[in-house]
């Protein structure tokens, strides 16, 4: 059943076969080879946002690592701690909750939004069965998109906080996608914005990922990047998992309770003509503590045709992809097949 896994975690049982790779996958997980921990660039937002004599160092800071590592974890960015521990809080409450209750929430089998384990696109089992997490998943922006059946009443403070939540993150995200294009010297700073506001849509998603007694033999997500115009991450707080891979090795993210990871997503790569790079991420799983995080995420109109940018192509920088149109169907096709749009659409 679509539940079953958060079911797992209450019951405490090892995950079921289909959930675990028959060959030890990530060796890393040994506690006898711990994983380099990435120096992730720190971005202070009030200094790419405020224009002072330093904005135009922080600007290029923050170029700097999205070509090069494609996330940040951003400091400074007005999202007070308080709001973001409500925000752990109230989906820890919803999954403590009785299964009647959690199921008023629960995803129809053909569905997106709600709660439950992503849809299964693909005919490859071998592919299909390789991740063991669930998730809420909750349009936020724009308001006439939200889907309130999907909103938990219970706990009774859920919604206020992810309606407050995402109105800050809305704000975080205009304004870092506008810094985004200032940083390339674009003369209209919102041209990555447009492809969220004509028509695109941000949505909230919830993750759980339970403990997992084999962490070498199952991943909470495999390797992917997001088919977002960008990603921004609230962590657990207390467990970490986050894994990016950077220069062909695995890096553990820290888990910096106040900070927010920023990723850039595919179809800004494509937009940025390949200037921003979409990191290739992971979870990995602990063997007796439960994780969650947060994700924010914002998405072009479906069917938007993408591709880079005018201002990004010249004699020196040759056109990288062709353009594609975006559909939240071949996304999640990616996925479970292990692909990547930005692969498709290389030139
Ligand atoms: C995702 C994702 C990372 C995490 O939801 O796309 O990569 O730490 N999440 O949960
Ligand atoms: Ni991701």
């Amino acid at each position: 059943m679509e539940y079953s896994v958060h079911e797992l975690a209450i019951t405490g049982e090892n995950p079921p076969a289909k959930y675990i790779y028959t060959d030890s996958i990530n060796p890393s997980q040994d506690p006898s080879i711990p994983l380099p921990l990435l120096e992730i660039p720190v971005i202070d937002f009030n200094r790419i946002t405020t224009p002072s004599v330093g904005t135009g160092a922080e600007l290029e800071r923050l170029r700097s690592a999205l070509s090069s590592y494609g996330c940040v974890m951003v400091t400074n960015h007005g999202v007070e701690s308080s709001l973001m521990d409500r925000v752990r809080l109230v989906f820890k409450q919803f999954l403590a909750l009785p299964m009647e209750q959690r199921l008023k929430c629960q995803k129809e089998a053909d569905g997106f939004e709600g709660f439950g384990s992503d849809m299964i696109l693909t005919k490859d089992v071998a592919a299909a069965v390789r991740h063991f997490s669930c998730r809420l998943r909750l349009t936020t922006w724009p308001e006439d998109k939200r889907q309130m059946k999907y909103w938990p009443e219970q706990p009774h403070d859920f919604r206020e906080v992810l309606d407050e939540y995402s109105s800050k993150l809305l704000v975080l995200h205009d304004a870092t996608l506008r810094a985004m294009a200032r940083s390339l010297s674009l003369d209209d700073d919102s041209t990555f914005l447009n492809a969220v506001r004509e028509g695109g849509s941000i949505s909230a998603r919830f993750n759980f990922y339970p403990p997992c007694p084999t962490p070498d033999r199952a991943l909470g997500l495999k390797p992917h990047s997001d088919g977002t115009v960008i990603t921004y991450l609230l962590q657990d707080g207390e467990v970490e998992g986050l894994q990016v891979l950077k220069d062909e090795q695995w890096f553990r993210v820290p888990n910096v309770p106040d900070a927010l990871v920023l990723h850039v997503g595919d179809h800004l790569e494509i937009m940025s003509n390949g200037e921003f790079k979409s990191p290739v991420h992971r979870v990995v799983l602990n063997p007796e503590r439960q994780r969650m995080s947060v994700v924010i995420a914002s998405f072009p109109e479906e069917g938007r045709q993408i591709e880079p940018l005018e201002g990004l192509v010249s004699g020196e920088r040759p056109r990288l992809y062709r353009q594609v149109k975006y559909s939240i169907v071949d996304q999640v096709g990616y996925y479970w097949s292990g692909t990547r749009v930005t692969d498709d659409a290389r030139i």
